[in-house]
């Protein structure tokens, strides 16, 4: 028996208990003649005291951090207590001991603020997981899957595993390849999501299912994203949007639950796709917190007039005449924001990730009186007019961008994040959901001239949409007039949960009826030998009854993050990648040798890196 205990359970009532420990050393202080070892298991840390007898025997077997130590000893009450520690109330005094393995200095402190760098701890993910503060992630990971499990299972649903050596399946980035040895020539693709294979189910009869399954994208990296990453993927047959929304309402809140011991009793707010965009700037708002923007052109619109064929604007303030559009959010009681303050502000819209030309301030002060950077074009009243559009009080302050229509509401989006966040806002400790509807189906791409899904081309438009996409033909015959097009109005029948600004799941009620499939790859420039080779598997299914059915997929490791109050999710995955999607502590990707190319059939039209960057 190598210990009897763990190094997180003793307390003040085991003492005198005799126990064995096993762990790894975290910290030696020697006094004098007595030693003192803090030793480290995955519950915990506990003291180890070693007296004057076992003196001569330590100093002919030093011991050093991370060595694995097994000691046997008494538990005995501590003189001066640890109120930090579980077992801070008791030591262990060491009778004998047993070094079961040495340790060579790591190459960073193993302790919450370690010294090591993040290049450094990724490359020792296997010293770093040792980290406290990064087990704790991974015991969150475990508690969320656990209640997703949970949940899932009491309401019916089935985990069945999906192949990974498939063929592509579009969720919008580049599939990760494999070349298949007995099949020269012939690539598998990594499932970017088990998308048609949930759906295969669903017309197998498995009305439940779901799986907490690993994705493979290969797309540019950011915090929030892998390239294989992994979902809690769920499908149901013989539902509507509601049933799906009230399924999975009922899964989240069940893991704030278990996870965070947090009732969520809120309802959980449902918003069109398109208030979202008009009223926060983008498609995952940010509820936690108001300053809704205000679209303000229709006020500019009215300084400005034609005469004779000229465009005269009476206001003299070009930047907001001849903008595409004007959007303002309101700061609650702002309005002592100093002039450096503002400058600093113009200056952050102006970098080159936000991309305004400048910043529009309206001061409310507390007597009523408003104080402008564009006083001189505007009359007080005017900006009285302004101010009260932009729902300003006394006390506010009101901030103004103006420019290209799509550029200027992303950038206000930011403008709003970065007040929020500034303001205290964003509390990490607040969570907010919300569904986001009524997505628009397509998407028009310039470069192709043709309509692109905007979630998935599985995706069901909303019921009386059906009719507008079977009856009209998807072609655009006049790029220019895009927007005019019976398609660009079909909305979908999908859903994104949103939480705290960031998207946790998507789903879709999808379509089942091969005419429809048919028209959405048409749509999508596929012709119909082309739909026939990517999708004929699916195409066919749905000759064989295919049930009505819908699904959705919550991102589990941003889900993961946001509930521990991580701004990256790599903090929550066991061996994540890094930035340029490489395993530093694998030295992963690499090249292989000529000899296994070879077996694949593949010349390499590139001159391999003798070392990885
Ligand atoms: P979607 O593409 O929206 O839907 O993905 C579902 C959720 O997965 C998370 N996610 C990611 N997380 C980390 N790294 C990534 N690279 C990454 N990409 C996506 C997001 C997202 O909300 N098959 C559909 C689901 C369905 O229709 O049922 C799908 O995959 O949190």
């Amino acid at each position: 028996m190598y210990r009897s205990h763990t190094c997180g359970e003793l307390g003040i009532t085991d003492v005198n208990k005799t126990v064995t420990l096993a762990g790894w050393v975290q910290t030696v202080r020697k006094f004098g003649s007595i030693t003192f070892i803090d030793l480290r298991d995955r519950y915990g840390i506990t003291q180890l005291l070693f007296g004057e007898n076992l003196n001569a025997l330590l100093n002919e077997n030093p011991i050093g951090r991370e060595f694995v130590l097994q000691a046997t000893g008494k538990v005995s009450e501590r003189s001066n207590k640890n109120p930090n520690l579980t077992t801070g109330d008791i030591e262990i005094k060491v009778s004998s001991f047993n070094i079961l393995n040495t340790s060579i200095t790591p190459p960073f402190t193993i302790q919450d603020d370690t010294d090591g760098g993040d290049d450094l701890r990724m490359k020792y993910r296997y010293l770093d997981l040792r980290r406290n503060m990064v087990k704790k992630n991974l015991e969150l990971r475990y508690a969320v899957n656990r209640a997703a499990r949970n949940y899932l299972h009491s309401h019916g649903f089935m985990d069945i595993e999906t192949p990974f050596l498939i063929k592509s399946t579009p969720e919008g980035a580049r599939d990760f390849v494999v070349p298949s040895r007995m099949n020269p020539g012939q690539f598998y693709a990594l499932p970017q999501s088990p998308q048609t294979f949930k759906q295969l189910l669903m017309v197998s009869g498995y009305d439940r299912y779901y799986q907490v399954v690993k994705c493979f994208r290969d797309e540019d990296l950011r915090a929030d994203r892998q390239p294989e990453f992994t979902q809690i993927d769920c499908e149901m047959s013989f539902v509507e949007q509601d049933d799906i929304l009230n399924m999975f309402e009922g899964m989240i809140k069940h893991i704030f639950k278990e996870v965070k011991g947090f009732d969520y009793r809120a309802t959980i707010e449902r918003m069109t796709w398109e208030d979202a965009m008009w009223q926060y700037g983008n498609d995952k708002p940010d509820t936690r917190f108001g300053m809704k923007i205000t679209n303000l052109k229709s006020i500019f619109n009215r300084e400005s007039k034609f005469v004779k064929g000229e465009l005269i604007n009476n206001a003299g303030f070009g930047v907001f005449d001849n903008a595409e559009t004007v959007l303002a959010i309101t700061i609650p009681n702002a309005a002592g924001y100093t002039r450096k303050q503002l400058d600093e502000l113009t200056e952050w819209v102006k970098r080159p990730q936000i991309g305004m030309q400048g910043l529009v301030y309206i001061r409310h002060n507390p007597d009523g009186t408003l104080k402008s950077s564009v006083d001189k074009f505007y009359s007080e009243e005017r900006l009285q007019t302004i101010a009260q559009a932009a729902g300003a009080a006394k006390n506010d302050l009101v901030l103004i961008l103006a420019g290209k229509e799509e550029r200027t509401r992303k950038a206000t989006s930011e403008l709003r994040l970065e007040m929020g966040e500034r303001l205290g806002l964003r509390n990490k400790d607040e969570f907010k959901l919300l569904w986001v509807l009524d997505f628009p189906l397509f998407e028009y791409s310039e470069e192709d001239n043709r309509w692109v899904a905007r979630h998935h081309p599985f995706t069901a438009p909303k019921p009386d949409h059906i009719d507008i996409m079977i009856q009209n033909d998807p072609a655009i015959p006049d790029p220019a007039a895009y927007l005019s097009h019976p398609y660009a109005g079909i909305k979908a029948n999908a859903y994104d949960m949103v939480l705290n600004g960031n998207e946790v799941g998507g789903g879709s009620i999808r379509i089942f009826r091969r005419d429809l499939q048919e028209k959405m790859f048409k749509a999508l420039g596929m012709s119909t030998e082309e739909a026939m080779h990517k999708f004929g598997f699916l195409l066919g299914a749905f000759e064989f009854g295919a049930p009505p059915h819908g699904g959705i997929a919550y991102g589990f490791d941003r889900l993961c993050a946001i509930l521990g109050g991580s701004e990256s999710i790599r903090d929550f995955i066991a061996f994540p990648k890094n930035n340029s999607g490489r395993d530093v502590m694998l030295d992963a990707p690499s090249t292989i040798d000529n000899v296994q190319l070879k077996e694949l059939s593949i010349r390499l039209d590139v001159q391999a890196p003798t070392s990885n960057p």
